[in-house]
């Protein structure tokens, strides 16, 4: 853009001379330097003012019979905007962050306007609708343009969108920031239902309502160690996020278990989602709650087939929903954070009646508790309520009315403890893997980790004196809630057993019309889809040679062949031969390699194990 006055100055020699004035706050020069201009003629230069609340550009001009150099008159750009510094964003946007005052109300307002859309129509808008108002004089808005890029602080901020921990610090969905952070952050993210996230009630209030309802109910006590864990997850560096996903049929508790929960964070009601959002609304909550705890109830409302990847994108924290305007992807967001889920069924089930089968990494990402092995279903004690109903009623209603105190206070005792949290957790993992039984699948000791990360962030936050239990109180609670887990998941890894389940039906189904006997001399009959041969052993278990081909594309159809191999072997289905570093063998003349595979020694296949009945 041009100046037009004669006296125009280039941009970097306006810097140096009156323009770097203006570098101070705008808002507090006043028109004093106006009058005091015609003093100080030598150095008049073009430069921006404030004349009562309004921003102005005063240009300067010569006068051709004295060669004085002179103000022209102010011309009005927008009402006050103070710069307050530049800044950029996870995706490497630039921004300037602007203060002003709301034009009606008075309220004051923090904007991190992209620099791209400074004076484009955009930009414009974006101004207008936060009530700052701007000339629609196109020289005023060049003018103003200039001056939203070149004036003001270059203080450098972070310019973050999302809640959680940003340079150290904790920023709530309020926008209040707990602890200092590193760097001046700005946090320019619009969170849907910031007022949900206000507290009611105090933490002394929550501790003697929600708190004391909690004792002796560890699903309660796992459902808050849950939310408590939120925060924790990032300070452990862990890849993906923890979820509960609480199961029985209806009135048992769940949701009552899930708003004792939600009230570490916020209003019970108002932070909870239901599954039957779309990916896009199920993506953008889990954002919204990242560092912190999600509630989905009710997963049956939601459609089956959606839930598997919903699972996966919500605990595995990266969007690929995000869609730049020009149709290209911009830089994914991650986010990291606990959820708990309710339904009627365990999540597995759902993920089959989708017809998914889910993989272990799945299963575990939300971990199916049962909700009814309490002696009052969901609960284990009623602390003198006439019934279990009674106590579910008081129970919601003392998270209705105390909430969004326990999670602030906890992230600001985690605030200046990382590295003891570190050890803590870390500390957890290994008292808990230590109670399971040696034979316990990899899947299990993965699962009890992740219980280990809710047993520290219940026990820390006891020890900070935040839930009016004891450590050992906490940790009783939530590895009861574990062990409740594990009764109903088993020591054995799931994608294990559905493995030895897929390879003894196929055998069982195709034992008759796709398996020849190997005899010696048979003649050879013909069979279209040979899967291998059978012969009937001195015990009376068959053995089966199965081809490679029939192997590999159907038997372990779905699983990785080497693993397949280790866990056939394991559970005596697979026969290693012996001296060879492959798992074939040699099936006799016209045959070529094969596996020797037999069905269990075990009642599951109709099958009497030797000595029992
Ligand atoms: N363990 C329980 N025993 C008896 N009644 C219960 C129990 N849990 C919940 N209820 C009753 O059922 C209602 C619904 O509770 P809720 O927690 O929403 O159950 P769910 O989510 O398991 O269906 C509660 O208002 C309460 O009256
Ligand atoms: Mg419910």
């Amino acid at each position: 853009m041009a100046l037009e006055d004669e006296s125009f100055i280039p941009a970097h020699e306006q810097e140096q001379a009156g323009f770097k004035a203006t570098n101070q706050k705008v808002v507090a020069m006043s028109t004093r330097r106006t009058s005091e201009a015609s003093e100080e003629r030598q150095d008049l230069a073009p430069r921006y003012d404030v004349i009562d609340g309004g921003l102005y550009y005063i240009g300067t001009k010569r006068d051709r019979d004295t060669g004085k150099l002179s103000d022209t008159a102010p011309q009005w750009l927008c009402n006050a905007v103070e710069v307050l510094g530049n800044g950029c964003d996870h995706a490497g946007r630039q921004y300037r962050l602007l203060q002003f005052v709301r034009q009606g109300n008075g309220e004051q307002i923090r904007l991190a306007l992209p620099c791209a859309e400074i004076g484009e129509r955009d930009g414009w808008a974006t101004l207008r609708n936060l009530g700052l108002a701007v000339s629609n004089e196109a020289a005023a808005r060049n003018r103003l343009a200039y001056y939203l890029q070149k004036e003001g602080s270059t203080d450098w901020y972070e310019i973050v969108s999302m809640t959680g921990w940003q340079q150290g610090a904790f920023i709530l969905p309020s926008g209040e920031i707990i602890g200092t952070p590193a760097r001046a952050i700005h946090f320019n993210g619009k969170s849907r239902h910031p007022s949900a996230y206000r507290p009611a009630g105090t933490l002394q209030s929550w501790r003697s309502t929600v708190g004391a309802k909690a004792r002796g109910n560890p699903l309660v006590v796992v459902g808050i160690a849950c939310a408590l864990a939120g925060p924790l997850l990032s300070i452990i560096n862990a890849k993906d996020g923890i979820g509960l996903h609480l199961y029985t049929n209806t009135s048992s508790g769940k949701t009552t278990t899930a708003e004792a929960a939600a009230s570490v964070w916020g209003h019970p009601e108002r932070t909870r989602h239901t599954w039957s959002g779309t990916p896009l609304g199920l993506s953008l909550a889990a954002e919204g709650a990242n560092d912190m705890m999600l509630v989905l109830d009710e997963i049956g409302a939601g459609d089956a087939r959606k839930i598997g990847p919903a699972i996966y994108q919500m605990l595995n924290g990266i969007s690929k929903l995000q869609g730049a305007r020009d149709g290209g992807t911009i830089a994914s967001r991650t986010w990291l954070l606990t959820l708990i889920s309710t339904g009627e069924v365990p999540m597995s089930q759902y993920l089959a009646e989708g017809g998914q089968r889910p993989r272990g990494g799945q299963e575990i990402r939300l971990l199916d508790i049962p909700a009814d092995q309490g002696e009052f279903r969901a609960f284990d004690c009623i602390h003198g309520c006439a019934d279990s109903e009674v106590f579910a009623n008081e129970l919601t209603a003392a998270a209705l009315a105390n909430y969004g105190t326990l999670g602030p206070a906890f992230v600001a005792w985690l605030a200046s403890r990382r590295e003891e949290a570190k050890a803590r957790v870390a500390d957890a993992q290994r008292r808990m893997l230590a109670l399971l039984p040696a034979e316990a699948a990899p899947t299990v000791r993965r699962a009890t980790r992740k219980f280990a990360v809710l047993c520290a962030a219940a026990e820390m936050a006891s020890d900070a004196g935040l839930t009016g239990w004891t450590r050992a109180e906490a940790e009783e609670w939530v590895q009861t809630a574990w062990t409740r887990w594990l009764t109903a998941f088993g020591l054995q890894d799931r994608d294990d057993a559905r493995l030895i389940e897929q390879v003894e039906g196929l055998l069982q189904t195709h034992q008759h019309s796709r398996f020849l006997p190997q005899q010696p001399h048979a003649r050879e009959p013909q069979m279209a889809n040979l899967m291998g041969y059978k012969r009937e052993e001195s015990d009376g278990r068959i053995l089966f040679s199965v081809l490679p081909m029939a192997f590999k594309t159907e038997l372990v159809a779905g699983f990785d062949p080497r693993r397949a191999c280790e866990v056939l072997h394991k559970a005596g289905m697979l026969e290693r031969p012996s001296g060879r570093n492959a798992w074939t063998v040699n099936g006799g003349k016209n045959i070529g390699q094969v596996y020797r595979v037999r069905l269990r020694n075990t009642e599951d296949n109709g099958i009497a194990p030797a000595g029992e009945q």
